[in-house]
């Protein structure tokens, strides 16, 4: 046969398992390219990213707009205080009430801390009142500065280096009568507004560092709930990739995930009947082969009347002896074929040599020593047979390096062909021969017995000593059934 059934059922295994092998190799394919990151961390780093960044952009745009604000609303505060005094001071001034205005400035800087000074000056720059009283008399300099607005009432406000930092410089008209007096100029120092910036820039760090941790947790969990389904999916595809299982995966919801879900269910119920049907032919196969093997072997058996059913009883034989000493389901298949071709080179040995009722010659004897090497040669036209060539070469190896056609000794003998040699000399002694009759199994176990170590591995031949026992314990003697090789 071409083909064995192991390949056939590889051939159907691969199959099978093709869509599986092919996602398998573009899984690689795809893992060499990126990252081994789960699909979940993906997800929650991304949305994490992007809120870190959306975040920190709210938090600097929200400082901004605070920070301006509060400026607006302190310069808002010097402007009231600078034309409530203006307005309270036309009078004085014109009237030259120097106390009346310095009641004014110095109300007004005790009533906030902020305020850094508080002047009264004429139209020409003289200072009439000032908070710092060492100032009245002098001439009202204009510090340097950048100009941050001028209203309609002509009130200016600008924003000035002091020597303890910036202040916000809010410089008034006085008028009275419509007529302009002079100005009132108020300061207000920038410390304030510092530290309710550092408290609101503060504040708001917070409210978004814990919008930040509270959205970490919840893109872990929104992946975790998006990824749950995917992985049962690709949980189910390795189920059925090993053939764990086949039963049908949950369908969590109706959308595209689900959908996939159900196909996938509705493929994995294909494949697995295509499997089943694959499976069976391969059996179908399996016993068709065991069973032509078999009528090979019978074939070669029946050339020689003395050989009928030789072949088929080595290999019941061989099995139990390769049971009794724990070979696997595999293993046994594959030695009871091997026993069936055991003397498949017989097919080309004279059918005179093989009937010969005497001894053989000298070129007889290496004629029908030839029949391993030509087992060997048929089967080794078939490549799926050439594991059983060491078994069928070998067989008829000694122990002690005396046997043919290697001389091959101990270990160097291939297991299967050891087993096959105890099975193969037992039933070669329990059978007729031309020359003389089959011994009785007593008779055949006690010369195995004898002729184990030189012969046979006396530690198969123990094993298979108590299987006879015990089988002629527990049944009818085994009858002879013709000559064996
Ligand atoms: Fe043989």
């Amino acid at each position: 046969m071409a083909l064995n059934f192991r390949q056939l059922n590889r051939i159907a295994l691969v199959t099978v398992q093709s869509p599986s092998r092919l996602a398998k190799g573009a899984g690689r394919r795809i893992r060499a390219g990126y990252r081994s990151l789960s699909l979940r961390f993906k997800i929650a780093l991304f949305v994490v990213v992007v809120m870190t960044c959306t975040s920190f952009v709210l938090s600097l745009l929200t400082v901004e707009i605070m920070n301006n604000y509060l400026k607006n609303e302190i310069i808002k505060r010097g402007e009231a205080i600078g034309r409530s005094i203006a307005a309270s001071a036309g009078y004085s001034l014109l009237s030259n009430d120097l106390l009346g205005l310095d009641n004014l400035v110095f109300k007004a800087k005790a009533s906030n801390a902020d305020i850094e000074y508080a002047a009264v000056v004429t139209s020409d720059m003289q200072i009439r009142a000032h908070s710092d009283m060492t100032q009245n008399g002098k001439v009202f300099s204009l510090p340097p500065g950048n100009l941050l607005g001028t209203r309609s009432d002509a009130t200016i406000i600008r924003q000035v280096d002091a020597s303890d930092g910036s202040v916000f410089e809010i410089t008034a008209p006085v008028v009275f009568m419509n007529k302009t007096l002079g100005s009132v100029v108020v300061a207000v120092n920038t410390s304030v507004l510092l530290a309710a910036q550092a408290e609101v820039r503060t504040r708001i760090f917070i409210v978004f560092g814990i919008i930040l941790v509270l959205g970490t947790i919840a893109s872990v969990l929104l992946a975790s709930f998006i990824i749950r389904p995917i992985r049962e999916l690709s949980a189910g595809v390795n189920r059925m990739k090993d053939g764990v299982s086949k039963a049908p995966l949950k369908i969590y919801s109706d959308d595209e995930l689900g959908k996939l879900t159900l196909n996938f269910n509705e493929m994995s119920s294909t494949i697995a009947r295509q499997q089943s049907k694959l499976n069976k032919y391969a059996r179908d196969l399996e016993e068709a082969y065991v069973s032509i093997v078999r009528v090979v072997a019978a074939a070669i058996d029946a050339k020689d009347p003395y050989t009928h059913g030789h072949s088929a009883r080595v290999a019941a034989l061989s099995v139990r002896l390769g049971e009794a000493i724990g070979l696997s389901s595999g293993e046994l298949k594959d030695l009871e074929v091997a026993c069936l071709f055991h003397d498949v080179g017989k097919i080309k040995t004279p059918d005179a040599i093989l009937r010969k009722p005497g001894g053989l010659d000298e070129p007889e004897y290496e004629e029908m020593i030839q029949h391993v090497e030509d087992g060997v040669a048929i089967l080794d036209k078939a490549p799926s047979l050439r594991k059983y060539i060491p078994a069928v070469r070998h067989h008829h190896e000694r122990q002690d390096g005396k046997g043919y056609p290697d001389g091959l000794s101990g270990e160097d003998i291939p297991l299967f062909a050891s087993l096959i040699a105890v099975a193969d000399t037992f039933d070669a002694m329990t059978t007729d021969r031309p020359y003389r009759k089959a011994l009785s199994e007593e008779e055949a176990l006690r010369e195995l017995v004898r002729i184990a170590g030189p012969k046979l591995r006396a530690d198969l031949v123990a094993v298979f000593v108590g299987i006879i026992n015990e089988g002629r314990a527990s049944g009818p003697p085994r009858t002879a059934a013709g000559h064996a090789s």
